[in-house]
């Protein structure tokens, strides 16, 4: 862990600003959300899970915008580490305003090559540790917290291609499609003390098997010519945080992705010839 902030600054910042936890955050687009976040006014719980190094070059930027920020590792497929990670963040800032779900694995698979094995890591990753930590922050709030917070908070990253679905990365997506459910049905748990929403992105930073070049051009085979940019997906989170009337709903931010049905997933799009089974 990683603790560049004086105690005495740190009660100060506890007690006018607000803190996210967002997990996955060392990188790539969970630090571009947490990035966005410090710059209007949060302090920042950096979740990881592989090397430190990241997650402190992260903290250090956090901090050089103003604010607090402190790195935390837990691998979330782990029960016990993912129920013991808020609770160490309240512990640390005093208090913890919104938890933004953002880390995630993503293995291909198909229906042919199912197996528990693969449904077991996506689930384990990518769905019950953001229902935990929703159900923790609920926790906080109603123990630690005013009793309708409107602050309180939980974003889930999901994915456009629920809305355009296709067998590919087949256990990925029945993941998020659990996590889209999640969402609705911890709203209405969770409700009045937490909000739960979900943001869908469109293909936003190049993953898997994808080059840069077909990267490209996947971001333009969209109705609005664009997919969505890292700041595209963090400004939406921020807006859903910052939106007291907003809970349960998912907000899809993909240039339009999916209003048009694609027979394979984005990632094989772009490719001249569409592989059977591609490893
Ligand atoms: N990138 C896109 O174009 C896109 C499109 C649609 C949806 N999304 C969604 O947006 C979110 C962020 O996307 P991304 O591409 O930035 O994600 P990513 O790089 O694939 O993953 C984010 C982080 O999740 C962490 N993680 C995975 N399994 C974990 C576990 N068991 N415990 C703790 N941490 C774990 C990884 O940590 P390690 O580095 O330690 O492995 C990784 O740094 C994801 O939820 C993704 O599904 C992204």
């Amino acid at each position: 862990m990683s603790d560049l902030t004086p105690t005495a600054s740190r009660e100060s910042h506890a007690a006018a600003r607000r803190v996210a936890l967002v997990t996955g955050s060392a990188r790539r687009l969970g630090r571009e959300i947490a990035l966005d976040l410090a710059r209007h006014g949060f302090d920042i719980a950096v979740h990881y899970r592989g090397e430190p190094e990241e997650a402190h070059d992260t903290v250090a930027e956090l901090q050089a915008l103003g604010g607090a920020a402190h790195a935390f590792h837990a691998d979330l497929s782990d029960e016990a580490a993912c129920r013991a990670l808020l609770p160490q963040v309240v512990a640390h800032f005093g208090r913890v305003d919104a938890v933004v779900n953002n880390a995630a694995m993503f293995e291909y698979d198909a229906p042919a090559s199912f197996s528990h094995a693969a449904m077991d890591l996506h689930w384990k990753a990518n769905t019950a540790p953001a229902i935990l930590l929703a159900q923790a922050l609920h926790d906080h709030h109603a123990e630690h917290r005013a009793a309708h917070d409107p602050t309180a908070c939980v974003v889930n990253l999901i994915d456009q291609k629920l809305w355009n679905p296709n067998p590919d990365y087949f256990s990925y997506t029945l993941s998020k499609a659990a996590l889209e459910a999640a969402t609705v049905m911890l709203a209405q748990a969770l409700a009045p003390r937490v909000r739960v929403c979900g943001v869908a992105p469109g293909v936003t930073l190049l993953s898997g098997p994808m080059t840069a070049d077909e990267f490209e051009k996947a971001h333009t085979l969209t109705p609005l010519r664009r997919s969505s940019t890292p700041n595209d997906i963090a400004r939406t989170v921020r807006f859903l945080i910052e939106s007291p009337a907003i809970t349960g709903t998912t907000l899809l931010v993909d240039g339009g992705q999916h209003l048009q049905g694609q027979p394979r997933d984005v990632m094989f799009l772009a490719q001249q010839t569409l592989p059977v089974e591609p490893t």
